[in-house]
């Protein structure tokens, strides 16, 4: 059976393009695939939160997304720092990553941008980590959204370097992947660009229905088509595709019609669309909190998953020191 990798930082909620990017394709491998899913809570350190504050993002996060459905029965559900096989590995494959090939990484500059006065070495290093997370299980498939391609590119480098360097075909390369479609990007409602956490322009999947109408009709779009089948401009655009992954599909045709007759209205689409989006997120909310609550619960699936993750890490770290050449004397 094929391995399945993977993670979601603990910083900040789960967001729609969270869910439509990645967690929908999880939930359709976790029955299929060997599937290892985990809180990326050591990749969250670069942005320096207080204990407090790490702790309780990874009960959040944990809890969101067992209540999107994850299932702890069928899949490894675990939490990152809860396997430190893994940072052996990212220590071990630092040794072969390049400088300028960090440096060059769009994240890395995205990051650079956006907390200039901490640009620390685990920003640097966060596709190495990255790629440790994922070749440690030997995975061959990475369910992730359009935005991590460049990570997965380099996750395949790493492990090629790795095999070429010692001469042994150890390490799959493992390909981003969602269901032979394209991967996703779900756009925020700022008008350009992708939904994100720190940008300011996401809907999550805890916002209480009040919240989310709020920001959908505060969404940017434009003055309205003035020809007929005009080609949408790109907030125009963002708003489609969100619907398109929360509304039917009859709902998006009417949209479309209307505005390929200039007919649309943009209140009226964002009113279906807010109402849409909160018919998704209502049951997944509530059951965010009722988890959120139960220790006990959280508790039992962390530990099952750290000790099944870690016996998969162990062996790998173990087979990796052998062919490295660290040997028992
Ligand atoms: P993170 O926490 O930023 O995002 C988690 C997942 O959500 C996807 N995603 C999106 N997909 C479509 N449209 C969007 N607007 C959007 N925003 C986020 C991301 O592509 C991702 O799949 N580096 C990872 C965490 C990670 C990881 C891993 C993932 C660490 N190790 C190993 C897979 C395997 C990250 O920052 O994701």
């Amino acid at each position: 059976m094929e391995t399945v990798v993977s993670g979601i930082r603990s910083t900040g909620n789960l967001h729609l393009g969270n869910y439509f990017g990645a967690v929908v394709n999880y939930l359709k491998m976790q029955h299929e695939y060997n599937c290892y899913f985990f809180i990326a809570d050591y990749h969250s350190l670069t942005t320096h939160p207080t204990p407090k504050n790490l702790h309780e993002n990874v009960r959040q996060i944990l809890s969101e997304y067992l209540a999107c459905g994850i299932d702890s029965g069928s899949a490894t559900v675990f939490l990152q720092s809860d396997v430190p096989e893994v940072t052996e590995l990212y220590l071990l494959l630092n040794m072969n990553a390049y400088i300028g090939e960090l440096t060059r990484t769009t994240s890395f500059k995205e990051k650079v941008r956006k907390q200039p006065d901490n640009v620390n070495a685990g920003l640097l290093t966060y596709p190495v980590l990255m790629a440790a997370d994922i070749i440690i299980h030997k995975a061959t498939k990475v369910p992730v959204g359009k935005d991590q391609e460049q990570n997965l590119e380099m996750t395949r480098r790493f492990a090629r370097r790795f095999n070429t360097l010692y001469g042994v075909d150890y390490f799959p390369e493992p390909t981003a992947f969602n269901f032979g479609k394209q991967l996703i990007k779900i756009p925020g409602l700022d008008g350009s660009g992708k939904m994100g956490k720190s940008e300011g322009n996401a809907l999550y999947l805890t916002d209480k229905p009040e919240v989310i109408r709020k920001k959908v009709m505060r969404a940017v779009t434009d003055s309205g088509p003035t020809k007929e089948n005009q080609e949408m401009s790109e907030p125009v655009q963002n708003l489609f595709t969100i619907m398109e992954v929360v509304s039917s599909p009859d709902t998006v045709r009417h949209f479309r019609d209307l505005y390929n007759r200039c007919e649309i209205r943009y209140g009226d689409l964002k009113k279906q669309l807010a109402e849409d989006i909160i018919v998704f997120t209502n049951p997944i909310r509530e059951k965010v909190e009722e988890i959120y609550n139960d220790n006990e619960y959280l508790r039992k699936v962390v530990r099952a998953g750290a000790e099944k993750a870690r016996e998969s890490a162990a062996k790998t770290i173990r087979e990796v020191r052998e062919i490295i050449g660290f040997k028992p004397f």
